[in-house]
């Protein structure tokens, strides 16, 4: 027992070898607290690390609404945050709030959580050895790469808008009489969401200031010391304005650095295309998207399927 408790507070809140994850997780407990006292000095450092050297690349390659954002948060730059500090800057902005979680949301139970302006957010840390990689979102990731967009108004009201969508996907299905054909469409409208997301909110850029130059606004390229630069210099990445018809039919690998990216002008227009994607479900156009990824699990299916049979 007292070994438990040793290896415990060694491990602190590292992820993928957190006990308190690990336990709440056995217990069925999605949505958490912040123990913040579990945090060791090397979940410290990592922070430090992490946060130390995006610095600059933040100055040079991110949106300005994304630095905007970074500097009203008041994050420390040497400290993991405690997310209650981070909602006394975040809240009063655009009514977002981070909401700690213990792993993986199903999908429909995210967009649900968008829509009331709430970001499940991950409370670990990523190991101190593996800065660079990491498959899975860690609080880096989170809270330096998704959270300081939602300080800025409009790109707060497109996640609101998507978690909209959500309810309009879960509405339509509830409508299909056919319990395999729920499935199916539900499959099809949620990949083409996910892919939606993936090619704005995780790896969306935007023209500069007078229509200059790409920026960075996709948080997976934000909490990316590597790929934010790769995202904007290499000359091995496609760029392209965002097509609806691409995205939603687009697969994509994430173990690898994205070799095809798509930008928007602003998130007014971000926003207007989150409405065209609605305005497609609703037509019908989402129904049969070109299979691959993401491979929806069956958390993600089942969600969906438990909210369209609320609608009914
Ligand atoms: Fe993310």
């Amino acid at each position: 027992m007292a070994t438990d408790t040793l290896a415990a507070q060694l491990a602190g809140l590292t992820t993928a070898r957190a006990p308190f994850i690990e336990q709440a997780q056995h217990e069925g407990q999605l949505y958490i607290h912040q123990p913040y006292e579990l945090y060791t000095p090397d979940n410290h450092e990592a922070w430090r690390r992490l946060y130390g050297r995006m610095s600059d690349r933040w100055q040079r390659y991110a949106n300005e609404r994304f630095r905007q954002g970074i500097a009203s948060l008041c994050l420390s730059p040497e400290r993991v945050p405690r997310l209650e500090d981070v909602n006394r800057f975040l809240s009063p902005l655009t009514g977002f709030r981070a909401k700690p979680v213990s792993g993986y949301v199903p999908a429909f139970l995210f967009f649900d959580c968008l829509r009331n302006r709430e970001f499940p957010t991950t409370i670990t840390v990523r190991d101190g050895a593996t800065l660079d990689y990491l498959p899975e979102p860690d609080i880096f990731h989170d809270i330096a790469g998704h959270v300081p967009m939602h300080t800025d108004r409009a790109f707060a009201e497109t996640l609101v808008r998507f978690g909209d969508c959500a309810h309009t996907a879960a509405e339509l299905v509830a409508e299909i009489a056919d319990d395999a054909e729920k499935v199916r469409r539900a499959t099809s409208v949620f990949t083409a969401m996910a892919r939606f997301f993936w090619f704005t909110i995780e790896f969306g850029l935007m023209r500069g200031p007078g229509g200059e130059g790409l920026r960075v606004y996709g948080s997976g390229l934000l909490s990316s010391y590597g790929e934010i630069a790769h995202a904007i210099d290499s000359p091995e990445v496609q760029r392209y304005p965002m097509q609806l018809e691409w995205v939603i039919n687009q697969s994509f690998e994430i173990d690898r650095y994205q070799p095809l990216l798509f930008f928007v002008e602003s998130f007014e227009h971000l926003f207007e295309k989150v409405g065209e994607l609605e305005a497609w479900m609703r037509a019908g156009k989402l129904d049969d998207v070109a299979p691959g990824e993401p491979a929806m699990s069956e958390a993600d299916i089942k969600s969906f399927l438990d909210a369209s049979a609320t609608k009914r």
